[in-house]
């Protein structure tokens, strides 16, 4: 088995990269070091159009707590984070920052950032405990709540309807590799957007599709905890299939509701400029970055494999791509890092794609040790905004971790933080001016959450959250951010 090693237990962002192919198309650049040692592209000052949409995100199961209250079903990660071992510092989401009940207070956060689109998940087994049959009452009620609160506040609700929290019972039932799980998602999907669908008007299906297949079915890092290849596979094409399903039945519910996925990408770069790396950061690319794009938008799935994709092992019947087909209406984009890509010799498992991948450690590292590196992101977006013309992007997610406290005055100095915002801002706004059409910036996170099997060891939050008080207080990059977000003007 190969190794894709760099993905190590931080492995859930990404995977792939984009090829240098790509590079020879961007316009010229020029690279300077800073004092920090940092090589970066120069970037003008910006201004955002007026009509962009400034946000923060989060997931129910990071913040909501609450985990067994009105009626809730118990999900793969309340069964995950229940297991020993599984989770830094034996952590859950039992209670994390408790929004379930503050959800008033983080909107009023919302409020006091400037910000007008708040990316939140529903939690499927708080509309359905076990998966299946009648919705619960009590569930669609608080995201009707939140939804009332945030449009009072005239912040544009963005609802994930799939962020990793999938009912207990489905997993028993086979989990994303059982192909059921298609139908059982569209009518989960059905229901809540039936429901809510009069306030919010703008929803993502899945968050980070690979991320949650790969690492949950492949690796078995989070949850259900599964480690084999092919179950990982499968469960990829049954959230493609998913994926269009659902698409359709929002639409026919209401044709003019807008509906995307948030995609886990990073920028693939071949670590040499040999061809066979550069084939492989292809390949990366393709497999990590837009294995759930290409059904959707191209009816088919890309090249990512030396040899034919393995269509048989992922279960793919004839008349399948055509159901996996959705024009989705915007490509939520969620971006962290870079990788650098190396080909290998085709190996079994994961392996057979033939690349690994690796952290690059050129530029500064935040507390999570993930690479700070904001050319990438602008040739990311620029890539992807080229290869599907015509589709919006929104930025679903972006962030960093740095563990800033209160100091004596209880003010978070989070400095770190304000750099690479910046960055990435400025990087993103220089995609923009090179013709990537993105209407949409959401922050990683308006609140310091649980980190999935990290627990509470890393802070990603625009606000300091005191998990022993529930006390929240905005940080410095809080601040700037809400000062960005009320001008547009970025120096
Ligand atoms: C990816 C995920 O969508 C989110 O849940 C996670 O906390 C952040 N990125 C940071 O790792």
């Amino acid at each position: 088995m190969s190794r894709w090693n760099s993905l190590n237990r931080r492995e859930f962002i990404s995977t792939a990269l984009g090829t240098v192919g790509s590079f020879s198309v961007l316009p010229p650049c020029h690279r300077l070091t800073s004092e920090l040692g940092e090589p970066q592209r120069r970037y003008a000052p910006f201004q955002f159009p007026k009509e962009f949409i400034w946000g923060a995100a989060t997931a129910a199961y990071q913040i909501e707590g609450a985990w067994a209250e009105d009626g809730k079903g118990e999900s793969i990660w309340d069964r995950f984070s229940h297991t020993t071992g599984r989770v830094k510092g034996a952590a859950t989401g039992d209670v994390a920052c408790d929004s379930y009940h503050r959800y008033k207070e983080d909107v009023a956060l919302l409020k006091a950032l400037n910000l007008t689109s708040y990316r939140f998940s529903i939690s499927w087994p708080r509309i359905q405990p076990d998966g299946a049959g009648a919705s619960n009452p009590k569930g669609l009620d608080y995201y009707k709540r939140l939804a009332d609160a945030l449009l009072e506040a005239k912040i544009r609700p963005l609802a994930t309807l799939y962020h990793w929290d999938l009912p207990q019972k489905l997993e028993e039932a086979g989990g994303w590799p059982n192909r059921d799980l298609a139908a059982r998602f569209s009518d989960y999907v059905d229901l809540t957007v039936r429901a809510l669908g009069d306030r919010i008007t703008h929803w993502c299906l899945f968050n980070e599709p690979f991320a949650f297949t790969f690492l949950g079915y492949g690796r078995g890092t989070h949850a259900p905890a599964r480690t084999n290849f092919a179950d990982f596979m499968r469960a990829t094409h049954v959230v493609n299939i998913a994926q269009g399903q659902a698409f359709r039945a929002i639409k026919a519910i209401n044709s003019k509701l807008q509906v995307g996925t948030a995609f886990s990408m990073s920028s693939c770069e071949p670590a040499t400029k040999s061809d066979a790396d550069r084939q492989a950061a292809d390949r990366a690319h393709a497999f990590a970055n837009v294995w759930f794009v290409h059904p959707a938008l191209r009816g088919e799935y890309p090249k990512a494999f030396p040899g034919d994709n393995p269509l048989e092992l992922m279960g793919v019947k004839s008349g399948d791509l055509d159901l996996c087909r959705a024009p989705l209406d915007f490509l939520g984009i969620n971006y962290y890092r870079r990788q650098l890509i190396s080909a290998i010799p085709p190996g079994a498992g994961e392996g057979a794609i033939g690349v690994q991948g690796s952290d690059a450690h050129e530029g500064l590292l935040t507390d999570f040790a993930w690479e700070v590196w904001p050319d990438s992101f602008h040739d990311l977006v620029f890539r992807i905004s080229r290869e599907y013309k015509g589709t919006p992007l929104e930025i679903t997610e972006n962030g960093c971790s740095y563990l800033d406290c209160p100091d004596e005055y209880g003010r978070i100095p989070d400095e770190r933080r304000v750099q690479f915002m910046r960055g990435y801002l400025q990087a993103l706004s220089s995609a923009m001016l090179h013709g990537a059409n993105v209407r949409a910036y959401h922050h990683w996170s308006l609140l310091d959450n649980f980190e999935w099997a990290e627990g509470y060891t890393q802070r990603f939050g625009l606000t300091y959250v005191d998990f022993r008080t529930q006390k929240r207080t905005i940080k410095d990059s809080g601040h700037w951010y809400s000062k960005l977000a009320s001008t547009g003007s970025l120096m």
